[in-house]
C-alpha cells in the first residue's frame, strides 16, 4: 500500500506540474482529492487494515494528500497570476494610437456668402431685418410702387395663394414693411432670405432662391453714399483691386435706378470666359428710394431720403467659387458641398 501511495502521490505531482491552465489544475484536483478519487479511496479503506496498521498509514496517506493540495495550491496562485497578467496584457491601451477622425460639416457655400455679407454690412452699423416668406401682394408689389396691373409685375412670375397673398417674389417687401414699423424714423438694414418665383429651372434659374435687400434711409443720403457703400461691398467681397460701375436701369421702386457691375475679378477687365469678354460682371440693382415709396410708408420725403440695393448670394457664391449650375445648392450632393471647408478662424 505504501508503494501504491507513492506511485500515485508521484502521479498527481506530475500532473500538476503539467496543468497549464486554471481548468485543467481543477480537473486533476478532483481527479486526485474529489470523493470519487484514489486517496479518499484510500481512507475510505483503512477500516480494512489490521488495527495496529491504522495509524501508520492514515498519517502516511495524510502526509501524502496535504502535499499534493499544497502543490495544487501554489500551482493554482502560479497560473492564477499568469492568467491575470495574460489579460493585462491583451487589453493594454495604446495612448499613442491616432484617433478616429471625426466627420464634422461645414456650413452651406450659400450660408457663407450670406454671413460674409451680414458681417461686412453689421461693421458698417446695419440691422439685420426679416420678413414673412408667405407675403402680402401689398408689400411684395404695392407699397414698392408696383400698383396692380403694373406691367413691371410680370417681370417677376409669382406663386400667387389667394388673389392677395403669395409667395414673395423678392425680399423688397421687407424695406416696405420696416419703413412702416419705423414710422418715419432713420432705417439701415440688411434683409437676407429666401425668395420664389415660377421660373422653369435650368443651370441659372430656380423656382427657390435667396437675395439680399439694403436699405438706408436718413437726413442727406444720396447717390453718393451708396456708391461709396457699394463699392467697399465690392472690394470685400471680390477683391480690394475691384472696380464698380453704375448703370442706367429701371425698378418701380427707387428713382433713378442703377445696376452695379465690378470689374472681373478673374482677367481684371480686359475680358475673358467668366466676364463673357466685356471685363464687367453684374451684381446687383439698387437706386434711390423712390419718394412714392417713402410716402406710401410715413416718410416724409422731403426731409428724409435714402437708397436701397438688392442682390442673389447664390450668383455672387457661382461667381466667387466658380459654380457652373445653381440647382448644386439645392441638391445637396456631398461631393459639392464637402468643396467647402471653412479655412478661416
Ligand atoms: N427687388 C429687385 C429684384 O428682385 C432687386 C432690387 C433692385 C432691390 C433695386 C432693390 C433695389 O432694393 O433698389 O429684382
Amino acid at each position: 500500500m505504501e508503494a501504491q501511495l507513492h506511485v500515485l502521490k508521484t502521479e498527481a505531482l506530475e500532473k500538476i506540474a503539467a496543468s497549464e491552465n486554471v481548468k485543467e489544475l481543477n480537473g486533476v484536483r478532483v481527479a486526485y482529492l474529489g470523493k470519487k478519487g484514489p486517496i479518499t479511496d484510500l481512507l475510505k479503506g483503512m477500516g480494512k487494515l489490521p488495527a495496529e496498521e491504522r495509524p501508520k498509514m492514515g498519517a502516511l496517506v495524510n502526509v501524502v494528500r496535504e502535499e499534493v493540495t499544497a502543490s495544487l495550491e501554489e500551482r493554482m496562485a502560479l497560473l492564477e497570476e499568469q492568467a491575470i497578467n495574460e489579460k493585462l496584457q491583451s487589453e493594454t491601451i495604446d495612448v499613442t494610437l491616432p484617433g478616429r477622425p471625426v466627420q464634422t460639416g461645414n456650413a452651406h457655400p450659400l450660408t457663407r456668402v450670406v454671413e460674409e455679407i451680414e458681417d461686412l454690412f453689421i461693421s458698417m452699423g446695419y440691422e439685420i431685418a426679416e420678413g414673412p416668406e408667405v407675403e402680402k401682394d401689398y408689400y411684395n408689389f404695392e407699397a414698392l410702387n408696383l400698383p396692380k396691373g403694373h406691367p413691371a409685375r410680370d417681370m417677376q412670375d409669382s406663386f400667387y395663394i389667394t388673389e392677395d397673398i403669395l409667395l414673395r417674389t423678392h425680399t423688397s417687401p421687407v424695406q416696405a414693411r420696416t419703413m412702416e414699423a419705423k414710422g418715419g424714423e432713420p432705417i439701415k438694414i440688411i434683409c437676407p432670405g429666401k425668395v420664389y418665383r415660377r421660373d422653369n429651372d435650368d443651370a441659372t434659374h430656380s423656382h427657390q432662391f435667396t437675395q439680399i435687400e439694403g436699405l438706408v434711409i436718413g437726413e442727406d443720403i444720396r447717390m453718393s453714399d451708396l456708391k461709396g457703400t457699394l463699392s467697399v461691398f465690392a472690394k470685400k467681397m471680390f477683391g480690394d483691386e475691384r472696380e464698380i460701375r453704375l448703370r442706367p436701369s429701371f425698378f418701380p421702386f427707387t428713382e433713378p435706378s442703377v445696376e452695379m457691375d465690378i470689374s472681373c475679378f478673374k482677367c481684371g477687365g480686359s475680358g475673358c470666359n467668366v466676364c463673357k469678354k466685356t471685363g464687367w460682371l453684374e451684381i446687383l440693382g439698387a437706386g434711390m428710394v423712390h419718394p412714392n415709396v417713402l410716402e406710401m410708408a410715413g416718410y416724409d420725403s422731403k426731409r428724409l431720403t435714402g437708397f436701397a440695393f438688392g442682390m442673389g448670394p447664390e450668383r455672387i457664391a457661382m461667381l466667387k467659387y466658380g459654380v457652373e449650375d445653381i440647382r448644386h445648392f439645392y441638391t445637396n450632393d456631398v461631393r459639392f458641398l464637402s468643396q467647402f471647408q471653412r479655412t478661416e478662424v
